[in-house]
């Protein structure tokens, strides 16, 4: 029988400290399946519990509650099926005092799959091989990630589980790693779990995402569904704090709005009603909620209320926006 499901985290919850003082809920019975193949990404804000629930996957800490299964056994109970995974946790620790080299031998030796040509290859791969020699003491964060992915790599598994991996790294360093990531599914049929606060990292490069806010799963879905029919329209006013009193009343208004005139103003499709700006210092740009269709209600709206309108356009919402919406309003939810 072939394996259609990588990970299936069965009402997962992890509960610390005993006081009812002390006590967190980190993760509240989340439930969530990955196939093989998927690049799934685990989304959430600090403190969320993202990598509890990584703990909790490699049975490095024990759940509350609920179970989690790699292709289809129980960690907890069959330890034997983890040899099928790598991975990375916060900070990845490595001898400072060996080079990288040295340090993927240790590690290989003590899983009895020591073969240097392999080593030199994962060295080159995750763009190390000019420093390979050099002892991790002098890595900087981003070469202590990279290390940790060849590291994860050592074995040969089926499937990865990487907490924020693209922590630490510039923005070409990211995005070798999440061409190196994509590559690892598409063209090696491997299985990537990864969480992190990255969104336009994440929108890039995963299949499907989980949202997760306060230890509970908020939004699942296909990257390219959550995002469907999610546009925005941005629109310059004048007055600025008028305007969005105004809009507050019909539409939701996403953060961006307190953005004064971004460096290169959207171009205005041919659909989008434009008007030249008069050089007025009041103007800002606000960002709107809404779909294209409400452009024209939008206008009318302020032009009733005496608000200049100076340009207006709609765009698509990025998976950061979404994100951002997605747990404001599931945290004002959970205030009550
Ligand atoms: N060993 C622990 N003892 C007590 N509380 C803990 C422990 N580990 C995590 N927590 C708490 O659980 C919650 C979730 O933490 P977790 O580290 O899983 O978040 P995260 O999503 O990985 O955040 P980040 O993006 O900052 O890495 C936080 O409130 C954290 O303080
Ligand atoms: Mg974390």
């Amino acid at each position: 029988m072939s394996e259609t499901v990588a990970i299936r985290v069965e009402s997962l919850s992890k509960t610390f400290g005993r006081r009812k003082k002390r006590r967190v809920e980190a993760v509240k019975r989340i439930t969530l399946e990955v196939h093989t193949g998927q690049v799934y990404g685990f989304l959430g804000p600090n403190g969320a519990g993202k990598t509890t629930t990584i703990r909790m996957l490699l049975n490095l800490i024990h759940p509350t509650e609920g179970c989690a299964y790699i292709y289809g056994q129980n960690v907890q109970r069959n330890h034997s099926v983890l040899r099928r995974v790598g991975a990375i946790v916060e900070g990845a620790a490595f001898y400072n005092f060996l080079s990288g080299r040295r340090n993927l031998e240790v590690l290989a030796r003590t899983a009895n799959n020591y073969d240097p040509k392999r080593i030199t290859a994962l060295l080159e791969q995750v763009g190390l091989a000019g420093r390979a020699e050099h002892r991790v003491k002098g890595y900087s964060t981003g070469m202590k990630q990279r290390l940790g992915l060849a590291a994860a790599l050592l074995s040969s598994p089926d499937l990865l589980i990487l907490d924020e991996p693209t922590n630490g790294l510039d923005p070409s360093g990211m995005h070798e790693i999440r061409q190196f990531i994509r590559e690892l599914a598409d063209e090696h049929g491997k299985t990537v779990f990864l969480s992190s606060h990255l969104l336009s990292e994440v929108e890039q490069v995963c299949d499907r995402v989980a949202i997760i806010n306060l230890g509970e799963i908020v939004r699942e879905g296909a990257v390219t569904d959550l995002l469907e029919g999610k546009t925005q329209l941005r629109v310059e006013v004048s007055p600025a704090d008028k305007a969005a009193q105004v809009l507050q009343e019909h539409w939701s208004l996403s953060t961006t709005m307190t953005l004064p005139a971004i460096p290169s103003p959207p171009i205005p499709s041919p659909t989008t009603a434009a008007v030249k700006q008069p050089g007025n210092s009041n103007a800002r740009w606000l960002t709107v909620n809404a779909s294209h269709d409400d452009a024209p209600h939008i206008v009318r709206h302020l032009v009733n209320h005496d608000i200049d309108v100076f340009q207006i356009t709609s765009q698509r919402q990025s998976l950061e926006e979404y994100f951002l919406s997605v747990v404001r309003e599931e945290t004002e939810r959970a205030a009550g």
